[in-house]
């Protein structure tokens, strides 16, 4: 082992021995800066039930806690200089298998914190441009202006990128592709030797940009869930043992080390 390494190692052990994580974060946000930052960063909330069960409050709020972490999230993205983040906030499979009250609830969280997003110095200051990838026809009419206003409110941006993804499947997705490739067929717009990978992305919910580097998923699981399934074929995946209420900033971190580590013994 290196000096440098050592060295590393003893002051982390020291700054957690101290309780102190403050001295950790800061290596680890030089360590991270000095390598590839990740240009687009999809993160799956995971866990805001179970963090709720364990700190013995309402189910509901530990999805008030999970938005309010994603908030800081984004704070955290954005100085790092990711350029695109998207957010999987509610899955079909979700809306469909979950009580009609909890869906509801979390509906409201999004309308709520969407409206928010309409006049947030952060949207406006750093130029996000916020975007709703998702299956739009099974929104609420409320929820769905809430979100579009959002992106309204954010569509002359193209500094970073927020993508929100609500009622989201990446099957639904790949449906959502295939009829837009068929009415194109059919339309004369382009011939069967015209479909290639270039024409599915750009007719995929987040077309336009470039695919995930990197997936976050919190709670411990290690699965997708059907989450940018065309898009992630390549994104290094990270599983983390928290629960997205008590996701941490040196967790993001983390993330990104594992990221930029595997892309240099892979040579990425
Ligand atoms: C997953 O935890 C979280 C959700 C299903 C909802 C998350 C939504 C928000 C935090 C609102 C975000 C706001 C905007 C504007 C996008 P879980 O319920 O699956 O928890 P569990 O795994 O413990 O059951």
């Amino acid at each position: 082992m290196g000096a440098g390494k050592r060295l590393y190692r003893s002051v982390r052990l020291a700054a957690s021995a101290m309780g102190a994580y403050r001295l950790y974060e800061w290596l680890l946000e030089r360590y991270v800066s000095s390598g590839p930052i990740p240009s687009h960063v999809g993160i799956i909330l995971d866990g805001n039930r179970r963090w709720a069960d364990e700190m013995r409050m309402p189910r509901w709020m530990g999805h008030r806690y999970g938005a309010d972490r994603l908030e800081e999230v984004l704070h955290w993205v954005l100085d790092l200089g990711i350029r695109t983040t998207t957010v999987y906030a509610l899955s079909i499979e979700n809306m469909e298998r979950r009580p009609r009250e909890e869906v509801d609830r979390i509906l409201e969280l999004i309308k709520e914190r969407s409206r928010k997003l309409v006049v947030d110095p952060l949207v406006h200051e750093r130029k996000v441009r916020v975007r709703l990838i998702g299956d739009r026809a099974r929104l609420p009419e409320d929820v769905r202006a809430a979100l579009e206003e959002a992106e309204r409110a954010s569509a002359g941006y193209d500094r970073f990128f927020l993508n929100l993804a609500v009622a989201y499947g990446g099957r639904e997705e790949i449906v959502h592709v295939s009829k837009e490739v068929a009415r194109m067929a059919a339309s004369g717009t382009i011939r069967p030797e015209d479909v290639n990978e270039e024409l599915i992305s750009s007719l995929t919910y987040t077309g336009g940009l470039p695919d995930p580097d990197l997936i976050i998923r919190t709670s411990g699981e290690s699965r997708l869930s059907g989450f940018l399934l065309w898009q992630s074929a390549y994104s290094e995946l990270v599983f983390l043992d928290v629960y997205w209420p008590e996701f941490r900033r040196i967790d993001l971190l983390r993330a990104i080390r594992t990221y930029q580590n595997r892309s240099r013994r892979f040579g990425g």
